[in-house]
């Protein structure tokens, strides 16, 4: 039996519109294939703007049923696929291994924060309020109103997550959504869709999988779309926000990350400290918007920190995402590989030293794979190491004496999604977290997400907050209305 087969995938797939796979229209389609050994796992329909039409339609007319739904409707309808997820996890986290070449460890974890998401968002659509007032003779009404249509794109790196992130808090708060999965990484978002059919009214969750340049451009430029979402680089965000801009709809951005993780002199627990500076690394195999791939590192430190980071990064077992004991495993795909692989050439250039890793290494039956060891370069905050994302596993390692020089530095970058920093000083974490511009800063334990924390990016790293109560203010606009108990006495023109 092909491994297809045995994960329960359709042969092919087409855009999710109505809660059915459609007939496709314009029969054009693209491969999904497993990220390490090129097989074939299915044929996708490549959507364009007629499709996306047909998407938006559908949303549209179950806007306004969607949105008279009560709260505690779509919030149970949230619980439902929470579940449905959590039942269908096993067999969701191996497709989305296979398919982007993540360590299945790994992809499950991802499937449990979309979970948590559903569930979050389910609580958060009964308890997200207005405000209101009494003003002379009446009431100030402060309502919250979903937007109608909102068209959401995504990247590849983490899919589970990155749907949830989307689906839950849009339709939490009332909207409809078309989404727009990645190319890379469409087959366990396609699948969902088979547990929404089972759950959600007709129109409410569409699916338009296909490129960037033609499903996507067409989703930003569509006039029946009210609220543009984008999770993915920086280049494309500002591609977006000039959609947006063009028609003046509201823009989310989710964008890139250079985050500095910051060893103080005074770590009690140095092999701990070390081993969660390479998990902030290499966590999605490097392939983390929120990863700590600037690693300042006090001189008092630093040797102790190198011998052990090294000693670690050489000791990471590298294997296909399925094998059980593997910790890190191929990138997503054979560019991706390349451009990681560029960018240790472009370190080496520049005069940075590579310490360690940075090779393409052989995987036996996975020959297509990107498995790349992980490298660590001693570098300096300016290179085009530190400053640009990689996206794969390679670390910068920065050393510092002077306190206010290494704030400086771990702010001089165009991005500002995350912080970590390692300290047993209370008032040493609290005032450097102060100093830090970045929408998340993480003392002592770097990944630190809870549901509920607002994460969103300062600078060029995005504009608004996921994953929090406030992200349902992102999805609806505000509408006051005013009561008054009689109509006030004529006063404009008053007859004599
Ligand atoms: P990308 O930003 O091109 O892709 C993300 C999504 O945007 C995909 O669904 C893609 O189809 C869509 N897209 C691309 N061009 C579009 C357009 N003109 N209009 C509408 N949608 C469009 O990212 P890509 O090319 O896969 O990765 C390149 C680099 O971007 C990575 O190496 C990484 O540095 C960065 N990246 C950052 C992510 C993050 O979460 N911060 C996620 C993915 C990539
Ligand atoms: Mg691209």
């Amino acid at each position: 039996m092909s491994l297809s087969h045995e994960l329960g995938l359709s042969e092919t797939y087409s855009a999710f519109i109505n809660n059915e796979f459609q007939p496709t229209i314009t029969g054009q389609s693209f491969e999904a294939r497993h990220s390490s050994t090129g097989e074939q796992l299915a044929r996708i329909a490549r959507c364009g703007k007629v499709e996306v039409d047909v998407a938006v339609q559908a949303a549209a007319s179950a806007f306004p049923g969607w949105r008279a739904t009560p709260p505690e409707e779509r919030s149970a309808m949230l619980l439902k696929l929470a579940a449905a997820v959590e039942a269908d996890l096993p067999r969701l986290a191996r497709i989305d291994s296979i398919d982007i070449g993540r360590r299945l460890f790994e992809t499950e974890l991802d499937h449990r924060f979309a979970i948590s998401q559903y569930r979050y968002f389910a609580a958060a659509a009964i308890t997200h309020e207005g405000f209101g007032r009494p003003i002379p003779g009446g009431y100030l009404v402060a309502k919250r109103e979903p937007y109608g249509v909102c068209g959401q794109i995504i990247p590849w790196n983490v899919p589970a997550i990155m749907t949830a992130f989307k689906i839950a808090p849009a339709v939490a708060a009332g909207n409809t959504i078309v989404l727009k999965p990645d190319e890379n990484a469409s087959l366990s978002t396609l699948e969902l869709c088979k547990h929404v059919a089972e759950i959600f009214p007709p129109g409410v969750i569409n699916i338009v999988p296909g490129f960037g340049e033609e499903a996507g451009a067409a989703l930003t430029a569509h006039p029946g779309v009210s609220k543009l979402a984008f999770t993915g680089s920086s280049e494309v965000g500002r591609i977006i926000a000039g959609a947006g801009a063009e028609r003046l709809v509201p823009v989310s951005l989710e964008l890139g990350g250079k985050s500095p993780n910051i060893i103080f002199p005074d770590i009690d627990d140095i092999d701990a400290v070390v081993d969660n500076a390479m998990f902030a690394t290499m966590y999605c195999n490097g392939q983390s918007c929120l990863a700590g791939t600037r690693l300042f590192v006090h001189d008092a430190v630093y040797d102790a920190v190198m011998e052990r980071l090294v000693a670690g990064m050489e000791r990471v077992k590298i294997g296909s995402g399925l094998a059980p004991d593997t910790v890190l495993s191929n990138l997503v795909s054979a560019e991706q590989g390349k451009r990681v692989l560029g960018y240790i050439d472009i370190g080496k250039a520049e005069g940075a030293r590579l310490v360690t890793g940075g090779r393409r290494v052989p995987v036996e039956g996975h020959e297509a794979g990107y498995f790349i060891t992980p490298a660590v370069f001693e570098a300096h905050n300016r290179m085009r190491i530190a400053q640009e994302e990689i996206f794969g596993p390679v670390l910068s390692v920065i050393r510092w004496k002077d306190y206010d020089q290494m704030i400086e530095e771990a702010n001089d970058v165009r991005y500002g999604l995350a912080a970590g920093l390692y300290t047993t000083n209370l008032r040493n974490a609290w005032e450097t977290a102060d100093r830090l511009q970045a929408g998340s800063v993480w003392i002592n334990q770097y990944f630190n997400l809870a549901s509920g924390s607002p994460f969103g990016g300062f600078k060029e790293s995005g504009i608004g907050s996921e994953y929090c109560h406030e992200t349902l203010n992102m999805y609806t606009h505000l509408k006051a209305v005013t009561i008054q108990t009689q109509v006030a006495q004529p006063w404009f023109a008053p007859r004599s």
